[in-house]
């Protein structure tokens, strides 16, 4: 059993995914702890419902705008919790340094649409979804992928397709691509890494 540590900065849609999940689809894994950049995300709410340990890390109220700082801060309280496998379910913050350095190729991420479309730094949250609709793509949809010093860059574990209707807006399309693809390809993806299929 791997010890599974999520990041999050949000509502944890995604997070509430992966706890649904667990014992089905995540065999292999456990969520151990979840940790949040911002103390008012809702995503702590459903941690503790399910009574998963939470944890506040703030890169300018905690670490004082520091990256360095932020991303040792996080790397120290994954190791405290014994966690083998990080999951950024809705992470809005971008990290490098030691957390990067100590769980390399053990690092999860889902990014809302099929890379290398509509990614890099600045690429978040519904910008992408925006951006795929005035490109005007037929196809859309979600990727799950290692984590490296690239944004949205590390090698893809799974994707999966999801079609624009005619009038989507982007917070429709954002619903639609979470419903159809994000909530089913992550909990894949994080039992991939857990099993050592990767
Ligand atoms: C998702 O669209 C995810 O792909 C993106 O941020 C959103 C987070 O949603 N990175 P939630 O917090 O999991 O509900």
């Amino acid at each position: 059993m791997k010890n599974i540590g999520v990041l999050i900065s949000g509502g944890g849609t995604n997070l509430q995914a992966l706890i649904d999940k667990q014992g089905s689809v995540i065999k292999s894994g456990r969520i151990v702890c979840v940790c949040s950049n911002s103390a008012g995300a809702y995503g702590l709410e459903r941690a503790k419902k399910a009574g998963i340990p939470t944890m506040v890390i703030r890169k300018n109220a905690d670490c004082g705008g520091d990256a360095e700082e932020f991303s040792r801060r996080i790397c120290s309280y994954m190791k405290d919790m014994q966690v083998d496998i990080i999951v950024l379910a809705g992470f809005m913050a971008i990290f490098g340094g030691e957390l990067l350095k100590e769980y390399s190729g053990r690092i999860i991420n889902i990014h809302p649409s099929l890379i290398p479309s509509f990614c890099g730094k600045g690429m978040y949250g519904l910008k992408v979804h925006e951006a795929a609709l005035d490109y005007g793509v037929k196809v859309t949809g979600a990727t799950v992928h290692l984590v490296n010093e690239v944004v949205d860059g590390g090698k893809i574990l799974i994707q999966k397709a999801v079609y624009i209707q005619d009038g989507d807006t982007p917070e429709v399309l954002q619903k639609r691509v979470m419903e159809e693809a994000e909530w089913i390809i992550l909990p894949e993806a994080v039992e991939m890494v857990c099993s050592g299929r990767v």
